[in-house]
């Protein structure tokens, strides 16, 4: 398998994981209640949004790079809950996982010498990373 093959595969499971995020915040931001909603119905929106972003970056580099993008989300669960504290510890692993990937994503970029590419993987690299941070901060 060539090197951009590599990193079109390792695109597509990241789009995958996006797909999923997508589907697990706009959950959360649904079924979080209580006075947690005020502020939580608005931080899932705003990272479900993010998602959608991030899966469009991605799915502009897997179609850059000759590549065929996934439409099915990644297979993990989405753990339905009303507990918010339980909510933002998924999030966490989530924003987690993510970040491993574009890690990940980032050592294939470099190999391929893409500087306009790293620069945009990079950029949501930094800001699953800012997740992470903001998650791990409101857990209690
Ligand atoms: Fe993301
Ligand atoms: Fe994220």
């Amino acid at each position: 398998m060539s090197s951009v093959d590599m990193l079109i595969e390792k695109l597509n499971q990241a789009l995958a994981f996006e797909l999923r995020a997508i589907n697990m915040y706009a959950h959360y931001a649904a079924y979080v209640n209580g006075i947690h909603r005020i502020h939580l119905n608005p931080l899932f929106t705003t990272e479900a949004t993010e998602s959608i972003q991030h899966a469009n970056i991605v799915r502009g580099a897997i179609v850059k790079l000759g590549g065929i993008c996934v439409t099915e989300r990644h297979d993990s669960e989405i753990v339905h809950t009303e507990n918010y504290n339980e909510m933002l510890k998924f999030a966490l692993d989530t924003e987690k996982y993510a970040s491993e990937l574009y890690h990940g994503i980032l050592q294939s970029v470099e190999q391929i010498g893409d500087d306009e590419l790293f620069d945009s993987i990079e950029g949501i690299y930094f800001s699953e990373l800012r997740s992470i941070e903001e998650m791990r901060m409101l857990i209690q």
